[in-house]
């Protein structure tokens, strides 16, 4: 059955995914919090898939209480080697010990604050697939980026690196997720309109038929993000190339991210 906000003229076979991105927010006592109240919902996961991406060390807390439900976890980055002398990073392999399924990769903050190129994602990327983690890959354009109109030209070019050695063994739609998060949509309460979001989903889904399978550009879930919130989501889930949000500010609170979580009864 498809999803009810799907009926609205909009057919889409993929399945939502709304992810939890804390950044670095959150005492173990919030976290445990929050975590209760959204594992206490009443949530259709069949509607529905559900993530939460906390810090590091709220990832153990989160497997203990999340342990038999539905509600996936992420981190928010990790390093691209196994083990070894690496001072303050995380191994793919240890992120899958504290329950990990998912890895967040290519964060625009990572990009801007921790100089993180599109090549190191890259690394990331393979590194996740490879351990069996499924990355979600953060791309887009800086706002004097979409000012040059370069928005396109930026993320055909993030594309191409942060997915250059992806995938080789499975289809691309297995073994990432995609998120388009305008880095001037970030944090400042400024949203990407629902057109311009589409218009890169769309761009992004010829790109992965060109450049993966022609079925990848159909099947792969492509996330948006950058400031949504309960009164924007429905509008962003009504387009045919938006399949989810990764969300920052609003999932701090159980009820905004609750109310974000069940758009489909809007
Ligand atoms: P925001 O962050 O929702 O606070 O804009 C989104 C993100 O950075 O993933």
């Amino acid at each position: 059955m498809l999803p009810k906000a799907w009926d609205n003229g909009v057919m889409k076979n993929r399945k939502p995914l709304m992810a939890a991105n804390w950044k670095m927010n959150l005492s173990l006592d919030e976290a445990g919090d929050l975590l209760n109240r959204v594992k206490k919902a009443e949530i259709d996961f069949n509607r529905v898939d559900v993530l939460v991406a906390p810090p590091f060390t709220s990832l153990q807390l989160a497997k203990k209480l999340l342990t038999g439900t539905s509600i996936l976890i992420a981190a928010q980055n990790m390093h691209w080697e196994a083990k070894g002398a690496f001072t303050g990073e995380i191994s793919p392999l240890m992120l899958k010990e504290v329950g990990c399924t998912h890895v967040i990769l290519g964060h625009s903050e990572r990009r801007t604050l921790f100089f993180e190129t599109s090549e190191v994602v890259n690394g990331k990327v393979s590194a996740a697939i490879e351990a069996g983690l499924i990355p979600i890959v953060c791309i887009g354009e800086t706002l004097e980026e979409r000012e040059e109109e370069r928005t396109l030209d930026i993320i055909r070019s993030q594309l191409n690196e942060s997915l250059k050695t992806s995938c080789q063994q499975r289809s691309l739609p297995e073994c990432v997720i995609l998120a388009y998060e305008p880095v001037w949509s970030i944090g400042t309460g400024r949203t990407a309109t629902s057109e311009q979001a589409q218009k890169v989903h769309l761009f992004v889904r010829r790109w992965l038929r060109e450049n993966f399978d022609h079925d990848s550009g159909d099947t792969i879930r492509i996330l948006y993000g950058g400031s949504v919130r309960p009164d924007n989501i429905r509008e962003l889930m009504l387009q045919s190339g938006i399949d989810g949000a990764l969300i920052g500010g609003a999932s701090l609170r159980a009820d905004s991210f609750l109310s974000i979580i069940s758009f489909y009864e809007s």
